[in-house]
């Protein structure tokens, strides 16, 4: 093959995966796509269906949300294993049933004035955001038994298939293997791996292209503009969080522009979304 088109060759397929990496979040317009973390949870209370709909109002592309079951298996948005730092409730989520769940008071923790939210259950948090914002749902999984795991990933890809949304959401998390056994048992769910471990030195983008993963999701300490581009060669999209602290806003916003993520993920959606706006890099 000549010089000539080898070069060819490589620009069309470097434009076929960059069209891949932003397929994963839909419209490929977005210069860099926002993810609300637990929805606008730096002013709302976290994973509630108001935090949802401020982040809305915010334009975030993408809402994070946590899930987790109940006892008696019922899909609940929850960061927390247990329920006192969110809600006015005791004890774990995984031995409380659904019925008790749904009486929770999840806002007055944050602010009195948000008294009466609710902790959501995952049907009625991808109800609401059906057709006008997409859901990353990182499954909380990682300190689960097997059979543990399988029943919160199954019941999972079953609300998402109630609700008919897999070209909506997006399935994340630290627990590997949860996205393998989630991939195994819906080939069309879009997975990404949760990468945190700062000091490791292990390639683990290979484990997310191994189970057909589209995202992998690293910690703001780990991002640099090399590892961005090898995972962009490789068609991988990659999200980072920044400008949760006002006093360093910018710069961490900053430092994510110039690696060249895809994906900003904020507690405070609207204040990164006027940071990218006056560069240019994004319209409000
Ligand atoms: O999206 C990543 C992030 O949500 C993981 O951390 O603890 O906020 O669920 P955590
Ligand atoms: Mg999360």
């Amino acid at each position: 093959m000549s010089m000539a088109w080898a070069i060819l060759l490589s620009l069309v397929i470097v434009a076929a995966l960059s069209r891949q990496v932003t397929a994963a979040y839909g419209d490929g317009e977005r210069i860099f796509y926002l993810q609300a973390h637990r929805g606008y949870s730096g002013r709302f209370p976290e994973n509630t269906l108001l935090a949802y709909k401020e982040a809305v109002a915010a334009k975030a592309d993408v809402i994070e949300l946590d899930v987790r079951l109940s006892a008696d298996g019922v899909a609940f948005v929850m960061h927390d294993e247990n329920l006192e730092r969110t809600t006015n409730g005791r004890g774990p989520i995984a031995a409380t049933a659904a019925a008790q769940i749904k009486e929770l008071d999840a806002g007055s923790w944050f602010d009195p004035r948000f008294a009466g939210e609710r902790v959501p259950t995952l049907a009625e948090a991808l109800e609401f955001c059906r057709g006008q914002v997409r859901v990353n749902i990182e499954l909380k999984t990682r300190r689960l038994d097997d059979a543990m795991m399988r029943r919160t990933v199954e019941e999972t890809a079953r609300v998402i298939d109630q609700c008919d949304m897999w070209d909506q959401v997006l399935l994340s998390s630290f627990h590997f293997p949860a996205l393998a056994y989630a991939g195994a048992i819906r080939p069309q769910a879009t997975t990404a791996l949760l990468d945190w471990d700062v000091e490791r030195t292990v390639d683990r983008q290979l484990d997310v292209l191994k189970i057909g993963g589209k995202g992998w999701f690293i910690h703001p300490k780990m991002v640099t503009s090399e590892k961005v581009a090898l995972a962009h060669e490789r068609g991988l999209m990659v999200t980072c969080g920044a400008g949760n602290n006002p006093a360093g806003r910018e710069e961490s916003v900053q430092l994510l522009i110039d690696a060249g993520v895809d994906v900003i993920s904020t507690n405070f959606p609207y204040e990164v979304a006027a940071i990218l706006e006056r560069q240019g890099l994004r319209r409000l």
